[in-house]
């Protein structure tokens, strides 16, 4: 088996590094600090062939799902969006994928010829989208380059097959990423050819429509990847059996039909890390096991250079692919510039051979993931690590890093949490991108960048200082009411404070102060009063005579009542990461629950206290509903800290200082540690699941402390009271108290009610 030493190294890292004592050396843990302010080198022009990038930053490219009419042409939601970005200062733009192989990958076209990818490949009906796109961010001073794929192939929806009779498709016979069981066929040369030909045709448009430059999205396991990867072409016959032929032939068409100064960027992982995630034992999977010959990273730094020789001015890297896909989509856990090492093994290389591209210039390395820092960011090009930094999820939190970061505001960016609740599950789930923290993210087109000032300011008090209730209080300041914040403890942050504990939560920290910041303002001008350690009750207010009330206050914490528990030490997860001398000296530990907030509570056990744990849940999957990204981070590092999961499996009873628990063992109950794999979402069925049956057994599992993460339910007891009382003409119950459970909706609706009371 291949492996990588490197990126071994890499992939052990990215669990480890909790461990490192000294945040600040290992520069893992991102900060909104501004050390290095001037960022003069991340505000330094760079040219790409024919054009000039007016700085060093790129906004990633993040699918445009659902921001399309049904042709395909882009609407004005997209527009907003982008125009948002290209107003906040970033120097370059890459849309989100495009496919230009409608008609040959079944799995990116829905039923009735539908799609839900902008589409540039009809002609007239969708040119006026692209045109209005591409002036309205060149109005604003940026440049957009558009991201051309080949297709999903194996990593598409195997619906196409149900829904159509066509099976997805690969470069060979691949089992489909979502249910294995379906084989993905392989694609003739004559339909390969095909898809070269619809990406020249797509640069010549992208040209013609005023875009600045064609973008190929060759990483992270799609189909031009499945095509350029001997992991997944394993084709023996013709052309295409070179696997570096297909992406050779792609670039050479677009560079003929986009002319020789037309920029050309290619995104590219230096390797799938697959034999390095998953090792020998891993990789022979049923599911894995034809993808063990993975390009090296010498492999992949020739290949790159052969790209150069056909026609490509730029490249960005990452790492890894769907099956590892907290590599590609590095979730809260991974340490902030986790690939400035991938990235700085290509530029080095480049710089070393002294790389030119066809129009004579240096080949710009960008760098990504987890760059939302403008120390670290500034640092990675000021070290040679990289030539441009690359932000995806930092600009869908607040589109205007790049104009707050130079003007030295950098507490005043909205950091992004790394949750993926806004942004991919969305897309999981059928939405379009959207964000956990900036709720007009994807919705600029109807709510206002400044709100209106309020026709009849208003007395309002709201209740509990956590993201929705800070969110509405500050908005609602800003619109001209007069706000009374209650919040009950000695600090704001509601749920926030415990769930920044853990070292691998940074971001969540990061957010509170952030939330702590704008309040701050918003009490220094006068608009909102802050009324800390005071609990309120519902006729205390209706004297106070408010014309709104807005019950922001959270979740009570689900107690079960089991046998022999009051002979157990127990305590909230919550209340444990408040106060960790609750641990008291216990060296096993047993988690109930194995949601977000049990897994990420064993983590921090594990790797921050050296413990021993086991968790415990009843599902058969652990963090049903979590991006398959953060779980699959999760799951992976926990098993290799020795966290024990079990699923399918319920506490009975406490005795004998350990916790009774009744297993289900039968053949059909998930692997809990399964990482390859994502759950399917309810309202899609695999008819080809294993069914889980009942064979039941027993065990005791020792515990010194019993850990409960058993969610919690809305709290909405005051608002039914003030409502009984009529305590306020109006009044609200948002965020958790009304059951929305995920910040995404918290703030959603904080957003929501503020523009409009
Ligand atoms: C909502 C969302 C959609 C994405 N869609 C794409 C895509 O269309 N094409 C692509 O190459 N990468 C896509 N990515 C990956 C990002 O471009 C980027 O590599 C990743 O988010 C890591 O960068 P960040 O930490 O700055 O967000 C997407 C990421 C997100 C969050
Ligand atoms: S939804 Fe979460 S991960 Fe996605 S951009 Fe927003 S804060 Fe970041």
């Amino acid at each position: 088996m291949k492996k990588d030493q490197k990126i071994q190294d890499l992939i052990d890292g990215y669990g480890n590094w909790v461990t490192e004592k000294d945040d600040n050396k290992a520069g893992f843990t991102g900060r909104m600090s501004m050390d290095l302010f001037p960022y003069d080198s991340m505000f330094s022009p760079i040219r790409v062939n024919g054009v000039t990038l007016k700085n060093r930053l790129v906004m990633a490219p993040m699918g445009n799902i659902d921001m399309c009419e049904e042709t395909g042409r882009p609407n004005d939601k997209m527009l907003q969006y982008f125009f948002a970005r290209a107003k906040g200062g970033v120097g370059l733009i890459t849309t989100g994928l495009i496919p230009v192989s409608h008609g040959i990958d079944p799995s990116i076209t829905e039923m009735g010829g539908l799609t839900y990818f902008p589409r540039i490949d009809r002609s007239r009906t969708v040119f006026s989208g692209w045109r209005d796109l591409a002036q309205g961010v060149h109005a604003n001073g940026c440049r957009i380059f558009i991201q051309l794929t080949a297709g999903l192939g194996r990593v598409g929806n195997p619906q196409c097959l149900i829904n159509e009779m066509k099976f997805p498709v690969s470069a060979s016979i691949n089992p489909n990423f979502y249910i294995p069981q379906i084989p993905c066929l392989a694609l003739s040369t004559g339909k390969l050819k095909k898809i070269i030909k619809n990406a020249g045709q797509a640069t010549a448009d992208a040209r013609a429509a005023g875009i600045d430059g064609v973008y190929l999205h060759g990483h992270e396991g799609y189909l031009l990847e499945q095509m350029t990867n001997p992991a997944f072409n394993r084709r023996k016959l013709g052309r295409y059996s070179d696997w570096q032929m297909f992406g050779l032939d792609m670039v050479r068409e677009m560079r003929r039909r986009g002319g020789p100064s037309y920029p050309i960027m290619y995104r590219i992982d230096l390797s799938l890390a697959l034999n390095e995630t998953y090792g020998e034992d891993g990789m022979s999977i049923p599911a894995l096991k034809k993808f063990k010959n993975g390009r090296t990273i010498e492999e992949t730094l020739e290949y790159m250079e052969h790209l150069v020789e056909a026609g490509v001015d730029m490249f960005d890297v990452d790492l890894g692919c769907y099956d590892n896909w907290w590599l590609p989509h590095p979730p809260a856990g991974m340490p902030a510039g986790c690939f400035l090492d991938i990235s700085e093994i290509v530029r080095t290389r480049f710089q070393t051979k002294k790389i030119l591209s066809n129009a004579g210039l240096p080949v710009p390395v960008v760098a990504v993931g987890k760059l939302g820092y403008p120390d670290i960011a500034e640092k990675a090009i000021r070290d040679g690590k990289c030539d441009m930094i690359m932000l995806g999820r930092p600009l869908l939190a607040d589109p205007d890093w790049p104009v707050k970061a130079y003007s030295g505001n950098v507490s005043g960016i909205r950091p992004c949490i790394g949750c993926q609740e806004g942004c991919i599950n969305e897309f999981v789930d059928g939405g379009h991108p959207q964000c956990a923290v900036n709720p007009r993210s994807g919705f600029e087109n109807v709510i206002d960048e400044t709100p209106v000032p309020a026709s009849f300011p208003k007395r309002i008090a709201v209740v509990g200082g956590g993201p929705a209730g800070i969110t509405f209080a500050v908005t609602a300041a800003k619109r001209g009411h007069k706000v009374d914040l209650y919040e009950k403890s000695g600090a704001i942050g509601g749920r926030l404070l415990p769930g920044s504990v853990p070292k691998i939560k940074y971001e969540v920290a990061n957010y509170r102060k952030y939330l702590e910041k704008i309040l701050a303002e918003a009490v220094a001008e006068g608009s909102v009063t802050l009324h800390l350690n005071t609990p309120v009750d519902p006729d205390q207010l209706k004297d106070k005579g408010y014309d709104s009330i807005v019950f922001a206050v959270g979740t009570v914490n689900a107690a079960p009542k089991l046998q022999g528990m009051e002979s157990a030490k127990t305590v909230q997860a919550v209340d444990l990461l408040s106060d960790p001398s609750r641990i008291g000296g216990a060296k096993n530990i047993v988690v109930i629950g194995g949601g977000v907030v049990g897994c990420e509570t064993a983590y921090w056990l594990a790797y921050e206290h050296g413990l021993k744990v086991t968790v415990v849940e009843m599902l058969p999957y652990l963090m049903k509903g979590v991006c398959t990204a953060n779980r699959g981070h999760l799951i992976y590092y926990l098993k290799r800290a020795g966290v024990r999961l079990m699923n399918c499996a319920k506490v009975t009873r406490f005795e004998n200082g350990g916790v009774t628990v009744s297993c289900n063992t039968s053949k059909g109950v998930p692997d809990p540690y399964n990482t390859w794999q994502p759950i399917l979402p309810e309202n899609i069925e695999n008819p080809l699941a294993p069914k889980i049956g009942d064979s039941v057994t027993e065990e005791t599992l020792p515990a010194d402390l019993v850990v409960l993460a058993l969610g919690g339910r809305p709290d909405d007891r005051l608002f039914y009271r003030a409502q009984e009382i009529h305590a306020a003409n109006e009044l609200f119950n948002i965020g958790d108290s009304f059951g929305a459970g995920k910040v995404l909706e918290a703030t959603r609706a904080a957003i929501t009610l503020t523009y409009k009371i």
